[in-house]
């Protein structure tokens, strides 16, 4: 199981969408995918569920704030009762061994985020914070590595655009992280910050480690997949100068590569927001130059992680 997370500090860039759609097509080659929404915008939950199927079949029993809402993640509630399999999606999948189950979220998500960073400074001792500190940012890994996840190629986390302690849980339990990102000044300013971030939160994990050795908890080294540009401008097949600059400006100068494959701003594929309960990407046309560029992505995403599933 490869577990990645999907993020940016800049909300709109596509996270979502890449989320959704990447997943969509892994699971369509055969791969089984587990998408996790630990945004509270939930954007990602309502792209396969109705807000009133959300509200009758997962708000109050099935949603990640459950998970998160214990003095530890996890201490009530296994992750694995919180998966389901949404139908529509899964039909579009097609016949295959994929499939693309998902963890859905919550708005009031948000709000235990903050409850979590206040529980975090409760602790009286050094000793007793640290390991409130590993033990709070390890629970999702920790979680993941039941038996039942075995079951998953591929698991994609959706992250708000933050750097919270739900987002931390996401990057100690993800082996790499994807950033999607608009080819404009303040998508690709963010993105020093973020590897800054990443950096010191691991170095401090690790530290803590370190100094407990309690068997408990291992070094965590999230690696930078790299930056996929989304809704890039293109004009007779060419990339418009002032975004080509941008790429150009993170590839040469970033220490997050970028990948080959882009994504097109196409307001027709994806202007209607998750009301079929199917990503775009699944409802598109053989000869569909988003679908190219996609499949690309998917390539490039599965091969780097060395998961089969090529077309
Ligand atoms: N390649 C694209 N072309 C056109 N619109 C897009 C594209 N990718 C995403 N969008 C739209 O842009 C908006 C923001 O995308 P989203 O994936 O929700 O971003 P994020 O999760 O980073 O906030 C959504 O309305 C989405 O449908
Ligand atoms: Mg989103």
């Amino acid at each position: 199981m490869r577990v990645v997370a999907v993020m940016n500090y800049k909300g709109g860039v596509g996270k979502t969408t890449v989320t959704a759609n990447l997943g969509a097509l892994a699971a369509r080659r055969g791969q089984r995918v587990l998408l996790l929404d630990l945004d509270p915008q939930t954007n990602l939950t309502f792209s396969f569920f109705s807000i009133d199927g959300w509200h009758d079949q997962l708000k109050d029993k099935r949603t990640i704030r459950q998970w998160y809402d214990a003095e530890i993640p996890g201490q009530n509630t296994p992750l694995s009762e919180l998966v389901v399999t949404p139908d529509r999606v899964n039909r579009a999948v097609g016949n295959n061994s994929g499939q693309l189950d998902l963890i859905s979220s919550h708005l009031g998500l948000i709000d235990i985020d903050l409850e979590l960073a206040a529980r975090l400074g409760g602790a009286t001792t050094l000793d007793g914070s640290k390991k409130k500190f590993l033990d709070l940012h390890d629970s999702l890994r920790q979680a993941l590595t039941d038996p039942y996840f075995d079951r998953y190629d591929l698991v994609l986390i959706d992250c708000a655009p933050n750097f919270g302690l739900v987002t931390k849980t996401a990057i100690v339990a993800s082996e790499f992280i994807l950033v999607p990102a608009k080819a404009d000044y303040l998508s690709t300013l963010g993105l020093e910050y973020l590897v800054g971030h990443c950096t010191e939160l691991m170095e401090q994990f690790n530290d803590f480690v370190n100094h407990k050795r309690d068997g408990h908890h291992q070094p965590v080294r999230t690696d930078f997949l790299g930056v996929v540009f989304t809704m890039v401008q293109i004009y007779s097949q060419q990339v418009t100068l002032a975004q080509h600059h941008y790429i150009e400006e993170v590839r040469l100068n970033s220490v997050v590569p970028v990948l080959a494959n882009k994504i097109r701003n196409s307001p027709r594929h994806f202007g209607d927001a998750g009301e079929t309960g199917v990503p775009a990407m699944l409802r598109a046309g053989g000869r569909d130059d988003v679908l190219r560029e996609f499949d690309g992505l998917t390539d490039e995403v599965l091969g780097a992680l060395a998961l089969s599933g090529s077309r």
